[in-house]
């Protein structure tokens, strides 16, 4: 296990459950009368995902991709492995990708082309985090939990080494080295 330095809580339980609920009321509120294909980013986005759909108020399918685009470090490569594909046709479905963070935006990116080629109805993006300080590349986010500066964060499914996911709140690791 690395020294991953100390943790300290950006955002609590609480402020996570409330804002989290605000997203659900929106997504409902804006898909009224459709339904919904969401897509969940493994691993990251699960637990968002896990308290996001339960505050949708639509008829919904669940799907998941998998793809790697770090390391077990935290900085990016820049190259995006699809590791595991949806089971589900998304052709003339609303889809809505779900994700845990967008940081340089081009794991997003590399998954909004994938998927719009696929011919959807339509297709938006809800990503619980995002960092705009480290972006590379332009991705259209269409519901943001919440924006945050250039830390290095984990709990609520975001991990370091994979580590951290199943913490309930969010937190920064104070003296995180190995960011390049
Ligand atoms: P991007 O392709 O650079 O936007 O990277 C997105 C992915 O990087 C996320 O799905 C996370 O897995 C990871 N990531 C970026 N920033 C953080 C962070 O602060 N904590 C944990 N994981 C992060
Ligand atoms: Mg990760």
């Amino acid at each position: 296990m690395p020294n991953a330095g100390e943790l300290r809580v950006l955002y609590t339980r609480e402020a996570i459950s409330g804002r989290v609920a605000e997203l659900g009321r929106q997504i409902t509120a804006d898909y009224q009368g459709r339904s919904l294909c969401v897509v969940g980013i493994l691993k990251g986005a699960t637990i968002f995902l896990a308290d996001l759909v339960r505050s949708i108020s639509l008829p919904l399918t669940l799907d998941f991709m998998a793809v790697s685009s770090y390391g077990h470090a935290t900085s990016s490569t820049g190259v995006v492995r699809i590791l595991k594909d949806l089971d589900t046709h998304i052709a003339g479905h609303h889809v809505l990708i779900v994700e845990d963070i967008v940081d340089s935006g081009l794991t997003l990116r590399y998954l909004l082309n994938l998927l719009a080629a696929r011919g959807p109805a339509s297709l938006r993006t809800c990503v619980f985090l995002d960092k705009p300080a480290r972006r590379e590349v332009e991705v259209p986010l269409d519901y943001v939990g919440f924006a945050i500066p250039d830390v290095f964060v984990v709990g609520y499914g975001l991990d370091y080494a994979e580590d951290y996911r199943h913490l309930p709140y969010l937190a920064v690791i104070d003296g995180e080295k190995s960011r390049g």
